[in-house]
């Protein structure tokens, strides 16, 4: 068994395909219908077994992000998730339910009432629930959930994922996963099994590879916490604070947004936010502001740029360096766009920034967006992912990058 962060690059990491479409698994139901004759059977087994005999975390696709899971009852299997992640201690993960009968069979857990418009519209789905933790123990008095999942909380978060590769490897192995984002910590979370594997090659022994359709949504859940009044979202997602305020009717109308940046000696309601996040190697600037605001400070940061640093731009609404001057262009090595929408700059922006990185990009300056719906959930990221921001004439440069 890995006992510790020192001797976890000890796998062959095997990538083994699974497809969404071998797999029946409707909203309501308990347990997926997957043909036995299937690659996508056979390699789900496989990582049921890894998973029941906690003999390492297994990667695999949800609709938000790739997710590094293992029994959330089991403090080893927990252990090695922190492990081969090199994550800090203290950030507590994500526990994953393929329904809400597991949540009540398995973790002893019944929902509160404020929960239930939420769950009705968005689960499955990129919705994380926090909840408190469970009151009964197992007969020898240990708890039933691994205290290693919720270090220090009283409360623990869980979500039911809508990707049918992961239901099924829940629902399989009867196990609750606890399962944050298969990326190295500090790095930005994977949307591809490829990405998975540039950072956890040698230290888990598979990766399941939904293939190019899964991680549609490219940003993790929202988290919302309804144990509190007013109620909190308390980290930005794959649902909207839009969404969540029309679905949740008066249960939800005085939702607070929780704000993104603590302090590393400030208590944090979540308390992922103190740590440096979503960063590629290369140095991320990212601009705010729209239309002239926008383009002002990045053509002004253009001209000064020293020559010889390569640069990478990540363009999206209102940036369009074809329309620049040839000396401004002639500094930026590539180009990307983005999309322009909320649903499409969602998908893309992790993958964008993993690319640079490939190519050996030194600075990616990147187009802010505004903050409404899936605005929220990217500017989170990309405000934690960089080093400097310009937001409307303003310069905020980050100590912790
Ligand atoms: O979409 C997702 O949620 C992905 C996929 C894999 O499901 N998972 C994910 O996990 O993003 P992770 O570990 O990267 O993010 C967990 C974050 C913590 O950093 C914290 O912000 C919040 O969820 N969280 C978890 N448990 C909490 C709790 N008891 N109280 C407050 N925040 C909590
Ligand atoms: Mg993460």
């Amino acid at each position: 068994m890995m006992s510790s962060s020192s001797d976890s690059s000890r796998w062959e990491t095997r990538v083994l395909p699974v497809h969404a479409e071998d797999i029946k698994f409707g909203p309501k139901d308990e347990i997926p219908t997957i043909d036995s004759q299937t690659e996508t059977y056979k390699n789900l087994n496989e990582a049921v077994n890894i998973l029941k005999t906690a003999a390492g975390p297994v990667a695999f696709p949800t609709e938000t992000v790739y997710g590094l899971g293992a029994s959330a009852l089991s403090t080893n299997a927990v252990r090695q998730i922190f492990a081969a992640k090199n994550r800090p201690s203290d950030n507590p993960l994500i526990v994953h339910v393929s329904s809400l009968n597991q949540l009540e069979r398995v973790l002893h857990t019944k929902v509160p009432k404020i929960y239930d418009p939420l769950i009705e519209k968005f689960w499955p789905g990129p919705l994380t629930i926090i909840l408190p933790l469970p009151e009964d123990t197992q007969k020898d008095g240990s708890p039933i959930l691994s205290p290693a999942c919720t270090p220090g909380q009283s409360t623990f978060g869980v979500r039911m994922p809508s990707n049918v590769i992961s239901r099924s490897l829940i629902a399989l192995s009867d196990l609750p996963l606890a399962a944050p984002s298969a990326n190295a910590s500090t790095k930005p979370s994977p949307t591809r099994a490829e990405h998975v594997y540039e950072d956890m090659n040698g230290r888990i022994p598979i990766i399941l590879d939904g293939g190019s359709t899964d991680c549609s949504v490219g940003l993790e859940s929202t988290v919302v916490d309804g144990t509190v009044t007013p109620p909190a979202v308390l980290r930005p997602g794959g649902v909207t604070i839009e969404a969540i305020r029309s679905a949740g009717g008066d249960l939800w109308k005085d939702v607070i947004t929780g704000k993104s940046e603590a302090g590393k000696n400030e208590a944090v309601r979540t308390p992922g936010m103190k740590y440096r996040h979503y960063s590629p190697r290369a140095r991320v600037i990212t601009f705010i502001g729209d239309g002239n605001g926008c383009n002002g400070a990045i053509t002004e940061f253009l001209t000064r740029v020293e020559p010889g640093i390569v640069i990478g731009l990540l363009q999206s609404k209102y940036f369009d360096h074809t329309l620049w001057d040839d000396s401004l262009q002639s500094k930026l090595n590539f180009c990307e766009n983005l999309g322009t929408t909320g649903p499409e700059i969602s998908h893309n922006i992790f993958s964008a920034l993993r690319n640079f990185d490939k190519r050996n990009v030194d600075v990616i300056l990147v187009e802010g967006v505004d903050e409404s719906d899936e605005g929220a959930a990217i500017m989170n990221r990309l405000r934690k992912a960089s080093s400097e921001i310009f937001e409307n004439g303003k310069h905020i440069k980050k100590t912790d990058h």
